[in-house]
């Protein structure tokens, strides 16, 4: 059995693709699973995707992931990321290690993306490279 990498993704990232494509790329979700996967596969790392526009759902996720005996959670927790105490709990909670991921970087946008609840509590960070950033994690993940 290849080890899982669980790749959880926060609110309205079910609309990659159409959603402010000057910002976020024109990729949708789908793409990035399937990139993923083909990487996953010469990883020998099996690929959990998981979108949700609900806290709770990444929450209970996160708890899942360690449950599951997962290597490691590829996070993008969207809007989330900067307001979500719950999901620094959440990450603090389990001890599977937690990669934050965005596409964009957030420390160059507006001075409320600038908080991350994610990054406080995650191992480390990847942002700013678009949907690439996604295959950036996974490597990184590999390597834990
Ligand atoms: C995002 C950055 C967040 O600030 C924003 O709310 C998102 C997407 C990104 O991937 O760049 O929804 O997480």
């Amino acid at each position: 059995m290849p080890d899982t990498v669980f790749v959880l993704n926060g609110p309205n990232l079910n609309l990659l693709g159409t959603r402010e494509p000057e910002i976020y790329g024109a990729e949708t979700l789908d793409d990035i699973a399937a990139r993923l996967e083909e990487k996953g596969r010469a990883l020998g790392l099996a690929i959990e995707m998981r979108q949700s526009n609900h806290e709770g759902h990444l929450c209970d996720w996160l708890h899942e992931a360690q449950g599951a005996g997962a290597k490691a959670v590829l996070l993008n927790a969207g809007a989330l990321t900067h307001t979500s105490l719950a999901l620094y709990d959440a990450i603090r909670s389990i001890r599977t290690p937690v990669i934050e991921v965005h596409l964009s970087n957030p420390a160059a946008r507006e001075a409320y993306r600038h908080k991350s609840f994610v990054g406080m509590a995650a191992k480390g960070t990847i942002a700013g490279f678009g949907a690439f950033g996604y295959e950036l994690a996974l490597d990184a993940a590999a390597r834990l």
